[in-house]
């Protein structure tokens, strides 16, 4: 059942880069789920994380996609990783960053551009993570905190299939270069057969990486929702 509801909506819209609306991707969650309840936290004041519309777009692909393995890259400062975690009953969720003696980390930052370059933002967040840690999830029950493996590697220098495995949900979120974007998609789609990979950062006003990325895979029907920074793709339906 639902995987004819899912394969109706995709159905309903042409290749390429659709915009949609919030409201139109939660008509499709009630129609798979009618269970209103999701949990949250205050959404993160730091530069970097996610947006209250940011989180009912994967609210909503998590209630519809029920994943088994999550995994996201750009671990940062565990938020994203701790909605995921109190909303799902998914096994397991990978959450990959960088190493804390990455070498972008002793770099210094100048203050002034962190939201004007697109390098000083990224290395801002890589510092910061090394700093700061993965903070939310301190404030995880037991039980959550056990469906989480935290994996320090560089995500472009990672074998996907052998450290991964199989995943059937993604969320992209680490680095922001055209480069970066490409590489890690490439991965996510080593470890998925079927499933749905989330973007975040599309249509950012500071990175224009994924966008670019996004506008060169005319094979894939890409859903941007509208005020939002997610893009997504489902996958094997
Ligand atoms: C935008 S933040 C992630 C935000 C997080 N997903 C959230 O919603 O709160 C980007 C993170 O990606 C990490 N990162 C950047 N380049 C990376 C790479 N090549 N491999 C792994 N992690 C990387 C940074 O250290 C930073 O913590």
């Amino acid at each position: 059942m639902t995987e004819k509801l899912i394969q109706k909506f995709l159905d309903s819209y042409d290749s390429g880069i659709v915009e949609i609306k919030l409201r139109d991707l939660l008509h499709l969650k009630e129609k798979v789920s009618t269970d209103p309840h999701i949990q949250t936290l205050f959404p993160p004041t730091e530069i970097g994380s996610i947006t209250l519309v940011d989180q009912i777009v994967i609210l909503c692909l998590l209630k519809i996609l029920k994943p088994s393995v999550i995994l996201e890259i750009g671990t940062y400062l565990g938020y994203t990783t701790s909605l995921l975690a109190i909303n799902t009953s998914a096994a397991k969720i990978l959450s990959i960053d960088l190493p804390n003696d990455h070498n972008s980390r002793t770099l210094n930052i100048d203050e002034t551009q962190i939201l004007v370059d697109p390098e000083v933002n990224d290395n801002f967040l890589r510092h910061k993570q090394a700093n700061e840690g993965e903070k939310y999830l301190e404030y995880l029950g037991d039980s959550d905190k056990a469906k989480i493996k935290l994996i320090k590697n560089d995500s472009t220098e990672l074998d996907f299939p052998t450290e991964i495995g199989t995943i059937d949900f993604a969320f992209i979120d680490g680095g922001h270069t055209e480069e970066i974007v490409a590489s890690d998609t490439k991965g996510v789609f080593s470890c998925m057969k079927k499933g749905v990979i989330v973007w975040h950062d599309y249509k950012s006003g500071i990175h224009s990486g994924v966008t670019k990325y996004l506008q060169k895979q005319s094979s894939l029907k890409i859903f941007h929702v509208k005020n939002s920074l997610c893009a997504f793709s489902i996958i094997g339906f």
